[in-house]
């Protein structure tokens, strides 16, 4: 099987690294990829998938970001006669907009926070009028695609205009929420259509700082499985979530095939949905994956195919994985690029390395930043405990000037300060 994924972070390294290890993938392809990713796969330019699809006659399509599924990228392959991982434009409004979502989900009864849209052009007073249903926490989201960063959370009403001022003059409608109180979860579903299967559930740290301090972020590193969770934790999620909008879209005739990404709080009475993302999350997917025994290609090619419900249970391995993300200076406001990495090259997998933010040095001698989250380091341990020291001591190995990674990844979970 000749596999081609579309996008260039470390969610896609650890896809297309996975896939190298599946025995039935003979090839995978990646666009426009990075250099750090150059040992498994072939890294093409950036340029039209279908084009590149016929090029390298890919019999399955993986698509990892947001941005080309709600663009309609993945129709475009399909209409050309592919095989696709990812969900058509229409069915991706599920993480597109916010709005969508809370539709969905209010029609399938599933629980979730209370919702009103700000649109563009409210006046001063509309917005107050808006906020004063809602506090003191105030969650102002982008009502866009933010890659995870347009949304404020805070105490202060004058933190709250701002957002919501800014928003607004980048375009996009605001949508207010009321605040769900719990630890967050993480849990990626296939699905196709009717049949949802889900992966291991995860946790992500948003913010940059150690301690949840400072903003939010595209996300700075990530643990799974979460030994906090109720042992019916994952199958209450499927049932009380994931599933019923699976079926609701379905039965608006917008059925989702890909992966669908149910980020919930769970609460005092169970899970709740913060939002929905249609595509793999950043960086769960590289401690998922690293824990995921069964062959990557053949579940992502049933789900492309309509098939899911015929793939065999998949296998996990015991223990932990928990990856580290090594941001360059200055991220998540203004990253600088070019620092010269020492440490991690294309070719390090097997050290945990899974790069995002990466090129080639201009003198061709490894790598150098080009983006905010530069790489990420995976690990996994018996314990989290082990994990997240394994973890810790390649990512010592790896030196980078100005890079900064957060030092307490899963530690409230290690420390069982994480109770439900
Ligand atoms: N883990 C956050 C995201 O992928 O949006």
């Amino acid at each position: 099987m000749r596999i081609l994924v579309i996008g260039n972070g470390a969610r896609e390294h650890a896809l297309a690294y996975s896939l190298s290890r599946d025995s039935q993938v003979t090839e995978v392809h990646v666009s426009p990829g990075n250099a750090g990713m150059s040992a498994i796969a072939n890294v093409h330019p950036e340029g039209d998938p279908v084009d590149l699809a016929r090029e390298v006659d890919a019999d399955l399509i993986v698509i990892g970001p947001e941005i080309p599924l709600v663009a309609g990228v993945a129709d475009d392959l399909r209409e050309a006669g592919f095989a696709v991982f990812g969900p058509s434009a229409q069915a991706a409004q599920i993480e597109g907009s916010k709005k969508f979502a809370k539709d969905v989900m209010e029609r399938a009864g599933v629980k979730t926070a209370r919702a009103e849209q700000v649109a563009v052009g409210a006046s001063t007073e509309e917005i107050d009028a808006a906020l004063a249903h809602f506090g003191p926490m105030y969650v102002v989201k982008d009502d866009g695609l933010a890659g995870g960063k347009g949304v404020v959370v805070t105490d202060s009403l004058d933190a709250a205009r701002e957002h919501i001022e800014a928003v607004h003059a980048g375009g996009n409608p605001v949508l207010l929420e009321s605040f769900l109180d719990g630890p967050e979860v993480s849990l990626f579903c296939l699905v196709d259509g009717e049949t949802v299967v889900p992966l291991l559930p995860a946790q992500d740290h948003k913010r940059v700082g150690d301690n949840d301090e400072g903003p939010n972020t595209g996300g700075m590193g990530a643990y799974t499985p979460l030994p906090w969770l109720p042992e019916d934790g994952v199958q209450r999620i499927v049932d009380e979530v994931v599933q019923p909008v699976a079926s609701q879209m379905v039965a608006d005739g917008v059925p989702f095939n890909g992966l669908l990404y149910a980020g919930l709080a769970w609460g005092s009475e169970g899970p709740s949905v913060v939002e929905f993302n249609c595509r793999f999350g950043d960086p769960e997917t590289q401690a998922v994956l690293e824990m995921l025994e069964s062959p990557l290609g053949q579940a992502l090619y049933a789900t492309a195919t309509g098939t899911l419900s015929e793939l065999q249970a998949l296998e996990w391995k015991d223990g932990y994985a928990l990856t580290v993300v090594l941001a360059a200076e200055g991220y998540p406001e203004a990253p600088k690029t070019g620092a010269p990495i020492t440490g991690a090259e294309a070719g390090s997998e097997a050290q945990g390395v899974r790069a995002a933010g990466v090129k080639a040095a201009e003198d061709g001698a490894g790598l150098v930043s080009s983006g905010g989250r530069v790489l990420n380091v995976v690990a996994t341990g018996a314990t989290l405990e082990e994990a997240r020291d394994k973890a810790y001591e390649q990512l010592r190995k790896i030196e980078m000037p100005g890079g900064h990674y957060r030092s307490d990844i899963a530690l409230p979970a290690v420390e069982g300060r994480i109770t439900v």
